[in-house]
């Protein structure tokens, strides 16, 4: 199997080698925002790893040298109801779990800003490797909105509450190295290095046995099943963001490239 496959995929790219499928965000010109398309591919994608044998393990990285994926596709909120963004974050979300719950191993390569919903997603994913230029922040804060795709959880879990509590309440950014130290990110590497790098780490868990690295991931997984209501608190406190006018404020201050003014 190689990338013509996936013909039909026009916002991500793949390629498959020694059984590691390569995903690629790819609208670099938008900084890999995730718009209804990505989410739409990504569940392709994701129903093909699920059937195919021949992919063992998975990597998800952005295109171009600038960002992994610098969140939500911020243009997508402007006409979003409380109700119809509420859907929005929990169809996200759901995405998401099945990265996370996935039984075959999904490194995030993360090759620049991993803002948002892009930090987000590096965060359901099972391992995370760094560029030494990747930034990771939640800056939601700054349009007015909050994390929707599982980020008051997830970095919660990963770097535990204070941290997470102070990243997303200043919509502060982080650099690799301070990622790697709050425990967000478990190497960093030259951004040359970076996908060799993690296809290393994968040829090592894909050598093991398969049943087993899917049962780690599985009974790691279930520690965090009590937590399955935070997931569902979030969604409404985001949807009501929605009809909030500092919301309407943030984001239109974003697309006017201008400062907001809460
Ligand atoms: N949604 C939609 N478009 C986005 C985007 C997003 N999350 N992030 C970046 N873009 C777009 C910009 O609007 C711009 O589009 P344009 O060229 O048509 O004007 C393009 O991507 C390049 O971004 P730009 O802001 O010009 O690049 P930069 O290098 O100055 O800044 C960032 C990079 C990542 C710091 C900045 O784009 C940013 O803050 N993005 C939003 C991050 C965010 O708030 N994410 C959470 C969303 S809930």
């Amino acid at each position: 199997m190689d990338s013509t496959n996936f013909s039909s995929l026009t916002a991500l790219l793949t390629s498959l080698q020694e059984g590691i499928l390569t995903v690629t965000i790819n609208r670099p010109d938008k900084m890999n925002a995730l718009n209804r398309t990505v989410f739409e591919e990504l569940e392709i994608v994701l129903d093909r790893i699920e059937a195919d044998t021949q992919i063992k393990a998975v990597i998800i990285t952005g295109a171009g040298a600038k960002a992994f994926v610098a969140g939500a596709d911020i243009s997508e909120f402007t006409a979003l109801a409380p109700q119809e963004a509420t859907q929005l974050a929990r169809g996200g979300q759901l995405v998401f779990e099945r990265i996370e719950k996935n039984a075959k191993p999904i490194i995030a390569a993360v090759n620049g800003f991993a803002l948002g919903g892009g930090c987000e997603l590096a965060m359901a994913c099972h391992i995370r490797l760094a560029a030494e230029s990747a930034k990771f922040g939640q800056p939601e804060v700054n349009l007015g909105l909050i994390p929707g795709y599982g980020g008051t959880q997830r970095l919660t879990q990963l770097v535990g509450k204070g941290k997470a509590l102070e990243l997303m309440m200043s919509g502060n950014m982080l650099s690799a190295q301070e990622a790697l130290q709050w425990g967000l990110v478990n190497h960093v590497y030259t951004a040359e290095e970076l996908l060799d790098k993690t296809k290393q780490l994968l040829a090592t868990i894909t050598s093991k046995g398969p049943g087993a690295v899917a049962r780690v991931i599985t009974a790691v997984n279930a520690l965090y099943e009590k937590g399955a209501d935070g997931y569902l608190e979030e969604v409404h406190l985001f949807g009501e963001c929605f009809g909030t006018p500092e919301m309407k404020e943030g984001v239109t201050a974003f697309l006017e490239k201008r400062k907001p003014n809460f």
